[in-house]
């Protein structure tokens, strides 16, 4: 199992706030794992603890069969080229002080203008990108160079916290499509949060629905959207946008 979840609990104790009750999941080699829940459901409480970049306040979490939870930092190096996380704001993810090319050989260790370039031409940018800082590209071309930077060190988990949230409309699509297709090219296990119920069910084939810290609904895609068996599930989904017009527009646009 690459990642097994289990009765994960996250307090914050100075604001009395009970973030995530009791979550247990496992996601697969492979598989493409989405989590979705409305703002402040814990998502991205849960993905900081999948990535260890956090302490459960109890539960366990275990990357292909070994504890994390419990690891010091200085023992949680395998899993900072293992598993990589694409966050919601490029600009506030990439520091813009830095050159693409450092920004993107930065998990490895030293620059690798080589592997930079590979990986450049893997998410869409022009070679002469390395050169450049943040401010010199566009909203959707900086999640690009977010995208190379965590595909940098070869990881098998790739987890996305809402990727696209912060783009304009038209170019959504576009990054969901790359997205998509760097799963399936680098055979990467994905782990993909959206408070967008469309999206999630373009991107991924299993979901979990997440209802103030808690999971109240886990199953295959096609399985929760069509036949929803929790009162929640279903008043999110009647709440979300036209899931067709959705999709129309998700798989137009332009990159700008
Ligand atoms: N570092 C923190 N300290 C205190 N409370 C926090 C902290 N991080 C999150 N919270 C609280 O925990 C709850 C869950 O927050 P979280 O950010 O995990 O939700 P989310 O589902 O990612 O929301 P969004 O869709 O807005 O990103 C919220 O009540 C939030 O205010
Ligand atoms: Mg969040």
């Amino acid at each position: 199992m690459m990642l097994e979840v289990r009765d994960l609990e996250r307090r914050y104790a100075r604001r009395d706030v009970h973030a995530l009750r009791g979550v247990s999941f496992d996601v697969e080699a492979g598989q493409r794992f989405g989590i979705v829940g409305e703002s402040g459901s814990g998502k991205s409480t849960l993905v900081r603890l999948l990535a260890a970049l956090d302490k459960p306040t109890a539960g366990t979490v275990s990357f292909q069969g070994r504890r994390i939870d419990n690891l010091p930092e200085r023992r949680l190096g395998f899993l900072r080229s293992e598993l990589q996380i694409v966050f919601q704001d490029p600009m506030g993810s990439l520091d813009p002080r830095m050159r693409v090319l450092d920004i993107v050989s930065e998990p490895l260790g030293r620059r690798e203008p080589g592997r930079v370039a590979e990986l450049l031409a893997a998410v869409g940018l022009p070679a002469d990108a390395a050169g450049r800082y943040p401010h010199q590209f566009s909203g959707g071309q900086r999640q690009r160079i977010s995208i190379a930077r965590a595909l940098a060190p070869n990881p098998s988990v790739l987890i996305a916290d809402e990727p696209v949230s912060a783009l304009d409309v038209s170019v959504r699509g576009q990054i969901l499509d790359l997205l998509a297709s760097l799963v399936e090219q680098f055979a990467l296990t994905l782990v993909f949060v959206s408070h967008d119920l469309g999206v999630v069910r373009h991107v991924c084939d299993r979901v979990a629905v997440l209802r103030r810290g808690e999971i109240v609904e886990l199953g295959d895609v096609a399985q929760v959207y069509d036949a929803p068996q929790h009162e929640y599930t279903r008043e999110l989904l009647a709440a979300a946008p036209n899931l067709r017009a959705e999709l129309a527009r998700l798989s137009g646009g332009d990159d700008g």
